[in-house]
């Protein structure tokens, strides 16, 4: 059932070369496609990456009422006629980032109905900090069974809020709405990704007034959306480079990653540079190639500017095959260790202390497995433990890592890995 990567480990040899492209962000491209919904004319969006999220979204919004197309790497979508304010309860369980939805149809339509998102293998995933947003700013919740419906009969007010964890949907989704209240919004304690500042650059060429994108406190004062006329590109995805990063790190000859934006990766170069890792950039990319010896480290997963959770698992890969002992804590998500039992699995020497911190003892050499993926980038991860690996493995549940790195398959053969898309 399925698809599976079948992976040919290197057994430690360090043989991968050549260059690998980043694609458009998946997670710059969702709150874009919200933020749709309040602009009038047609959103053209370019650099789309062709992931299943992608599609997940459009199904939502061709259910509101949105006409959407997807064609090569552009999506299009036009809202004149999106009147609708129930989110597709599968689809939207399916991806947690339809929550994303929440703020832009509530502000449109006055009311929107959504699915508590699904049970997530990273951890709980609540949605407090939309609700009490939208509360804040005059909306009244009603909860039902396993749904909320949220209402703003006169629309959304202005005034202020504090986001009491930070959130990068919640940020995303709230300042969407706020663009279309009825008075100034304030907005604390904001999350301050690249994904978050993109968002307010392609509201702001639609005609928002937004100040104080990147920074914790943003001020919004309602203003209507217009579609620019030239297409939006997204953003390159950070994450895909820090993983490509972190894997010529452990494989690579010489490997050079192309299209990434270095000004996104600070903490990753960082980190990677404390394990005695070196990455030069030029005009052509970013050069990474693994080291005669890897040194221990401790790694903290943190908001940007610090070091992307979403980054953790592939380093976590990268600190089994470093010297002495690394701590790593995970400070976003209370399930986001969980995955690291596969690797002990495959000999790594790793402790969990507690849900949040792994300690880990390495140079350890992995041998082959068969694991099923839990989710996006824990599947990346092991592909990477695949890949040094001694012997052939399998990873399962190929289309869950599908939804965060399109044709991953044919981008690591590229480098001289041998890997295998099958039926399982
Ligand atoms: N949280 C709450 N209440 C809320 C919302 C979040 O307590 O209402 C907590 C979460 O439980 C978590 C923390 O706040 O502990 C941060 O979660 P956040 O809301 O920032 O996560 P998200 O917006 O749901 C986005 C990315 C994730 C990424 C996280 C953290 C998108 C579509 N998703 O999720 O990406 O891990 O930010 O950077 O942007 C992935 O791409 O694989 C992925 C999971």
């Amino acid at each position: 059932m399925g698809s599976a990567f079948v992976i040919e480990g290197l057994g430690g040899e360090k043989k991968l070369t050549g260059s690998i492209p980043v694609y458009g962000s998946k997670n710059a491209v969702l709150p874009l496609m919200a933020a749709a919904v309040l602009v009038e004319g047609e959103t053209k969006l370019s650099n789309v990456p062709g992931i299943a999220d992608i599609r997940s979204m459009i199904t939502i919004l061709e259910g509101l009422g949105a006409y959407v197309t997807y064609t090569g790497d552009s999506v299009s979508l036009r809202t004149q006629d999106l009147t609708q304010t129930v989110l597709d309860r599968a689809a939207a369980k399916s991806l947690r980032a339809s929550v994303l939805l929440t703020g832009p149809v509530l502000a449109r339509n006055k009311s929107v109905t959504f699915p508590h998102p699904g049970g997530d293998l990273i951890g709980e995933r609540p949605v407090d900090v939309f609700l009490n947003a939208f509360v804040k700013l005059g909306a009244t919740v009603i909860e039902n069974a396993d749904s909320y419906t949220v209402s703003a009969p006169n629309g959304l007010s202005g005034g202020e809020y504090f986001f009491h964890v930070v959130s990068v949907t919640g940020t995303e989704s709230v300042l969407i709405a706020a663009t279309a209240a009825t008075g100034p919004v304030v907005l604390k304690n904001c999350a301050m990704e690249p994904e978050v500042v993109a968002t307010a650059d392609f509201l702001i060429s639609c005609g928002a007034k937004i100040e104080g994108a990147g920074t914790p406190t943003m001020l919004i004062t309602p203003a209507p959306l217009h579609a620019p006329d030239a297409p939006t590109k997204i953003i390159p995805d950070r994450i895909e480079a820090a993983s490509f990063l972190t894997l010529g790190a452990l494989l690579g000859r010489d490997i050079t990653v192309t299209g990434a934006e270095r000004a996104h990766l600070d903490a990753v170069i960082d980190a990677l540079e404390i394990m005695g890792v070196t990455v030069t950039v030029d005009s052509a990319g970013m050069h990474v190639r693994a080291p005669e010896k890897l040194l221990g480290a401790r790694l903290r997963t943190h908001e940007y500017p610090g070091y992307p959770t979403d980054a953790q698992s592939p380093q976590v890969v990268l600190l089994t095959q470093a010297s002495g002992e690394s701590v790593v804590i995970e400070s976003i998500f209370d399930g986001r260790l969980a995955y690291t039992k596969e690797l002990v699995r495959m000999g790594a020497h790793i402790e969990l202390v507690s849900p949040h911190r792994a300690v880990i003892r390495g140079p350890t050499p992995l041998s082959a497995a068969t694991i099923d993926t839990p989710d996006i980038r824990a599947g990346l991860a092991y592909m990477l433990a695949a890949a040094i690996a001694q012997g052939t493995s399998t990873i399962n549940n190929a289309h869950i890592i599908d939804r965060g790195y399109a044709h991953i398959d044919a981008r690591l053969a590229a480098l001289g890995l041998s890997i295998k898309r099958v039926e399982s």
